[in-house]
Parts: C-alpha cells; structure tokens; sequence
C-alpha cells in the first residue's frame, strides 16, 4: 500500500534549490549584484551599467560600456515581420501577452547566438512602445532616437504621440529618466523568485534562450509575482483620500483580503528596494504639486504594518512613481520584464554553464492502487 502522508509544501518555502554567484537576497547579506550594494548601484550606476555587471560578471570600463550600449541601440529597430504581429495584436490585449507573444515571435526569425542577451534587452522597449502607440494613436514609432539609454528612450518612445500633459513632461524630465533608471536597476534581479526559477528550469532542459524568456514572462505576469505593481495601483486609486483609504483597508483587512505591494516570501521586516523607489514616488508627487495618491499609499502602508507587520515591496511604491510618469496602468509590469531579462539572461547563462536537468519529485497524495474496470462496468 501506499503510503499517505499530508505534508504542507509550502511553495519550496526555505529550499536551497541551487547555487548561484549572481546575486544575494535577504540572507544577511543586504541586496547586492555581483558583490554590489543596490543602494550603490540604484544611485550611482546607469540600467546598461547594471545589465552588463550581470551579464559579463564585472562591471563595464568606459569602453566595454559604450560597445555594449552600441549593441543595444543597434537592436532597438523592430524586423518588419514583428511588426505585422504588434499590429495583429487586440488592443484590448493584456500588455504582458504582448510582451510574451514578442518574444516567442521573435525566437522564430533570430539566431539564439551570442548577440541574444543585446538582442532581447534592445528590442524590448521597442516592442512595447509600437504595440501601444499603433493601436492607441494608430501610428508606427521611428525606433531612432538620440536617447542613448533605455530609461529615457523607453519614455521618450512611450509619450511619442501622448498628449501634453504635467505627467508626460516629467516623464521627459531627467528626473523621468532618473526614476526609470533607477527603476530598472531595482527590478534587474532577484535571486530564484519564481519567474527566474522558470526561466532556469526551462534552460535546464537545453531549451533556446526565447523559450526561457518567454516561460519567465509568462510567470512574472500573475499578481503574487511582477503583476502586483498593476494590482496596487488598482488598489491606490480605489480611494479618494486617506480617510477612505484607512477605512478601506480596515475593511479590506477585516475580510482577509490580501493587500497587493505588501509582504515577500524571502524579507521578514522590510523590502530594502523599497526606501529608494519611495523616495522617488514622493520627489514626483512634489514635483506636480499632487500628492493625494501618495498620502494615501503612506497611511496604507502604516496600517498595514501597525495591522498586520506587513511591509510594501518594491510594487508598492513603483506603483504610483510609475503613474506619476504618466505610464499607463498595464505597462507597469512589462517595465518589470525590461528590466528583469538582464536578470534572467545572467542566470540563463549561469545554468547552462554547469547543467543539471531540474527535475525534483513530489510526494504522492493520491488514491492507493486501483484495480481496472472496463468501460461498460462503470457506473
Ligand atoms: N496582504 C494581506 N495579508 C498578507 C499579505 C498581503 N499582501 N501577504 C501575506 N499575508 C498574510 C497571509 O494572508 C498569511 O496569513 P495567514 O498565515 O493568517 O494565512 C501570511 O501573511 C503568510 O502569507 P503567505 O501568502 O502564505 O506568504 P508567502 O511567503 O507565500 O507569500 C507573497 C509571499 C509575496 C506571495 C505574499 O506576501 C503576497 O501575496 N503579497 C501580495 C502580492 C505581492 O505584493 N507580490 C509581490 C511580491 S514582491
């Protein structure tokens, strides 16, 4: 007979599923990339910087990075034929099938060759940008641009047909692209959270780089993973002000509803990414004399702390920093994917370079041996 035992998995809570020199995540170590502070980084170093320190193992002299940057801008133009399935995609589409759809696409007519890693981070604003402004304004975006970096070339190509507004001008700003940049360095990496642990699984196999990409897109869109910065700007712009906010958390609390931004399944008392976007979701709010939607984030955020000792992750306050940009609600978590593939591809990389197929087992719960009836014998 089989044994049957009950035992609480836990989502692989607390496993060490495997080693990895990229980066450390709340083990005692703070946050770092390759050795470096995230603080150090999100405030001194630029996302291709950061890309390159994850890809390569060091970080760029002046050099390698204008080389790599080169690459990168070289790959922003979209091949026609992607452009014709951008187009095919509904506008009522959820932007992360975009996202995922390009990326399949594009492993049908590209090499999965040593240039994939520039390949994919140049290409992926580009993607986003024509997808929206096709079928938001029905124009095609001209992939050149004088913008070297991708913060402020996603946003430049983001608003190319946006109406002016207070929004849109600071996404333009250099304070726009410094909260982008730093944005996407905060996103870059993150250890084997789930998405990443996809996209190794998948290269466990000896699948293309495409595939792994495409599988850790498709994982990051659920709202426990990257889709909770979308879901907590849901939740932000729920309420009017922070009485309401208050009450309405109370509320939701009360209901055991889970509050999306908040809680980590590796942090115990605080998302040290948090701190950095934050202050740059304040800097805006100032900026345009608009600080309702952060007001109200901040009485949500100490509620739930005096309520439940639950602390906002980086979704959080990315939420509003990204609406603040003038950034449309659904794109936030395809921001997450440009910035998250340079994370991705160093771990992509880092498997295939001592591979083991990841295959672990489970413990069976099922029925105890059956024995065969015919089709005609069942009831
Ligand atoms: N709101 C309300 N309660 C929460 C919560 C949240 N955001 N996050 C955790 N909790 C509570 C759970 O309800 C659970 O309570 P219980 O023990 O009384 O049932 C307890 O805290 C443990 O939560 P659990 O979901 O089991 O922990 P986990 O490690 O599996 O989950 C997350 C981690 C991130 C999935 C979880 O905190 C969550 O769902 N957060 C919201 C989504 C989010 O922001 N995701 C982005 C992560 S970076």
């Amino acid at each position: 007979m089989i044994q049957k035992k009950q035992i609480k998995t836990g989502g692989l809570a607390g496993v060490v599923a495997g080693k990895s020199s990229i980066s450390t995540v709340g083990t005692g170590h703070g946050l770092n990339y390759r050795g470096y502070d995230i603080y150090e980084l999100a405030k001194y170093a630029s996302f291709e910087e950061v890309a390159y320190l994850l890809l390569k193992e060091k970080l760029p002299n002046a050099k390698e990075l204008a080389e790599f940057k080169e690459k990168l801008i070289h790959f922003r133009a979209l091949p026609d034929r992607l452009k014709e399935v951008l187009k095919l995609i509904p506008r009522d589409a959820h932007p992360m099938d975009v996202m995922r759809t390009g990326v399949s696409f594009l492993g049908n007519i590209s090499a999965d060759d040593k240039l994939v890693d520039v390949r994919l981070l140049g290409i992926l604003p580009s993607i986003l940008a024509f997808w929206h402004n096709f079928h938001v304004h029905g124009k095609e975006i001209d992939t050149q641009s004088t913008k070297e970096d991708i913060a402020s070339y996603f946003l430049e190509k983001l608003h190319a047909f946006s109406k002016p507004s207070s929004k849109v001008s600071l996404a333009l700003s250099p304070l726009g692209t410094e909260v982008m940049n730093a944005s996407l360095i905060l996103y870059a990496e993150h250890e084997f959270n789930a998405s990443t642990f996809v996209a190794r699984i998948c290269a466990s196999t000896n699948s293309d780089t495409y595939s792994c990409i495409t599988a850790g897109i498709g994982t990051l869109r659920g709202n426990l993973h990257g889709g909770a910065n979308e879901a907590a700007y849901e939740l932000i712009s729920e309420f009017k002000d922070t009485k309401d906010a208050l009450k309405g958390i109370k509320a939701k609390l009360d209901s055991k509803a889970k509050i999306m931004g908040f809680g980590h399944r590796v942090y115990v008392d605080n998302d040290p990414r948090n701190v950095i976007i934050k202050s740059y979701s304040q800097k805006l709010a100032n900026k345009l004399n608009d600080t309702r939607l952060y007001d109200i984030s901040e009485v949500i955020e100490k509620e739930m702390w005096e309520q439940k000792k639950l602390f906002p992750n980086l979704d959080f306050y990315s939420a509003s920093a990204y609406h603040f940009l003038g950034v449309p609600t659904a794109y936030f978590t395809p921001i997450f994917v440009i910035s998250r593939t340079s994370g991705w591809l160093a771990h992509i990389f880092e498997q295939r370079k001592d591979n083991k197929l990841i295959r672990p087992s489970s413990e069976y719960i099922g029925l105890d041996k059956q024995s065969f009836v015919a089709l005609k014998d069942r009831k």
